[in-house]
């Protein structure tokens, strides 16, 4: 790898992070900041950071002394002259960002790549403010960039794709995975986090579960790390709510990004989350309070009857391990069971001839391998779902109650997630295989949305989507074209 002369313009949470991953690929880094002193201040960060990992033995003491020697603070962007490339991560701003790049085009030379970290701008309006707008393209990496191992390469609808490819090599040689996306809202990661958020915030507006069972079903049965209302409190929804409205307002009101009414409201009373103390949860000393669990009842005895379907003989075995009675016959039985894929409990009640009033749903998704979730229609005797968690729970299992919704809420947020990776292929906004993995590597998901929809089945994920826009009558639930014609066809999702 032939190394480079890197300018770093602002010296932030970014430009650190920036400096630091290609000081430690070999290259030379110059590092600016209109704020005086703040350079060095970085540098000394990012010394301090290459220590530590001299400390924990991934780097050695010579390899940290060398990376100093190439690590400069530049107090005058006059100093950027000989770079090869300059990224910039200043502030959040058109006109900031395209008065530096002019001023840049002054002073470095003529192969020199400018490259924009930004979230939200679009990188060719910034490139169009340029003399050269060939050269200019976004270079989008993830907080904390060194433990981030990815970076989005966005050429503008003006940049030279040369200039994708230098830089796609550039990422590639510090063992970052760079991923080339489409100069459209939110890029690659930012859009396809959407579905999880608005998804999420959609299931409280419909009053389907509390926040604090939404995120531990997420978290328990589709294995995310967080649910939506603990990162909309770790990001702060001062912070995310503005993108969740401005990628919405730049897809011209699209309904699969609307943004929830809920946020307005919570913003003026400013609960922001973790950093002001109280959000979607509270927060003592900056610890989250857990609300707790439902109350585990006892199992009493009782008959039950099963439907066929996914995970029918699961749930038969732990019913009858909780103390049920299992019924051939669904008139011979206290509660009725249905394990259904995108339809609510009223539906398969109309659909199936079943009594609502003995009818309590199980989500199938994921086997019943972990928490189990219940649902149950406004029809349903309150009691009964209370006596299956009873039988659940004498059977070890852990189960969340619910309200009537078509897709329980992990079913309605992986379509949700499919739907969207999706679209995003569609679009040709990415590469199936940069969406699975930048989703992967981005949003820390198990799965990229592709890989997950192939999984589960794209017919399956259509399904649910079909139900959810029977049901709702929403449009946000209408499924891709590339869902729908690879669910039809029986391709895989993740090919193009
Ligand atoms: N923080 C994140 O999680 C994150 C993630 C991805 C992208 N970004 C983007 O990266 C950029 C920087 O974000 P940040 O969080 O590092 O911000 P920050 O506020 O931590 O740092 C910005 C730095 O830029 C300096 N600066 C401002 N205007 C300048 C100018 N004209 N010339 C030179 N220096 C200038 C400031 O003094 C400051 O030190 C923004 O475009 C942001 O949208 C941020």
């Amino acid at each position: 790898m032939t190394s480079e002369i890197i300018g770093v313009v602002g010296a932030g949470v970014m430009g650190r992070g920036i400096a630091q991953l290609f000081v430690r690929a070999g290259h030379q880094v110059c590092l600016h900041d209109s704020r005086e002193g703040a350079a060095t201040v970085a540098r000394a960060h990012v010394l301090s950071m290459l220590d530590r990992l001299a400390a924990k033995g991934a780097m050695t003491q010579a390899d940290v002394r060398a990376a100093a020697g190439r690590l400069l603070p530049v107090p005058d962007l006059s100093g950027l002259a000989g770079c090869t490339l300059v990224v910039e991560a200043i502030v959040e701003d058109l006109e900031a960002k395209r008065s530096l790049f002019a001023a840049l085009e002054g002073i470095v030379g003529e192969g020199c790549l400018l490259a924009s970290n930004t979230s939200s701008l679009t990188v060719s309006a910034i490139a169009a403010g340029c003399r050269h707008p060939a050269r200019v393209a976004g270079l989008h990496f993830f907080n904390p960039v060194p433990l981030m191992r990815i970076a989005e390469v966005i050429p503008g609808l003006l940049t030279d794709p040369a200039v994708a490819d230098r830089l796609a090599a550039l990422v590639a040689g510090t063992g970052h995975r760079a991923v080339l996306a489409a100069d459209q809202p939110g890029f690659l990661i930012n859009h396809a986090g959407r579905a999880l958020y608005t998804e999420g915030l959609r299931l409280l507006e419909e009053g389907v579960a509390g926040v604090a069972d939404i995120d531990r079903i997420l978290r328990d049965t589709l294995g995310l790390r967080m649910g939506p209302f603990e990162l909309l409190d770790l990001t702060g929804l001062d912070v995310s709510g503005k993108v969740m409205q401005s990628i919405y307002e730049q897809f011209q009101h699209d309904p699969r990004y609307r943004p929830s009414s809920l946020v307005p409201p919570r913003l003026a009373a400013g609960l922001h989350g973790r950093k002001t103390g109280r959000g979607f949860y509270a927060y003592d000393d900056g610890m989250k309070q857990e609300p707790p669990e439902m109350p585990v009842p006892a199992a009493i005895s009782g008959t039950a009857w099963v439907q066929d379907g996914d995970g029918a003989a699961t749930l038969r075995a732990l019913l009858a391990a909780g103390g049920a009675a299992l019924a051939d016959d669904p008139a011979a039985a206290d509660i009725l069971f249905t394990l259904p894929w995108g339809m609510d409990v009223t539906g398969v009640a109309a659909a199936a001839g079943l009594e609502a009033a003995r009818l309590v749903g199980v989500d199938p998704l994921g086997g019943l391998s972990g928490r189990l979730v219940l649902m149950a229609s406004p029809a349903t005797d309150p009691a009964l779902p209370v006596r299956a968690r009873g039988w659940l729970a004498a059977a070890g299992r852990q189960a969340s109650l619910i309200a009537d919704s078509p897709g329980f809420v992990a079913q309605r947020v992986l379509a949700m997630i499919v739907n969207t990776g999706c679209d995003i292929a569609q679009r040709s906004i990415a590469a199936p295989a940069d969406i699975d993995a930048a989703v992967r590597l981005g949003l820390g998901y198990p799965l990229g949305p592709l890989e997950w929809g192939d999984r589960v089945g794209a017919a399956r994920v259509l399904s649910i989507l079909q139900g959810l826009l029977a049901v709702t009558g929403d449009p946000r639930y209408r499924p891709s074209p590339w869902l729908r014609r690879r669910a039809l066809l029986g391709l895989p999702l993740t090919e193009a």
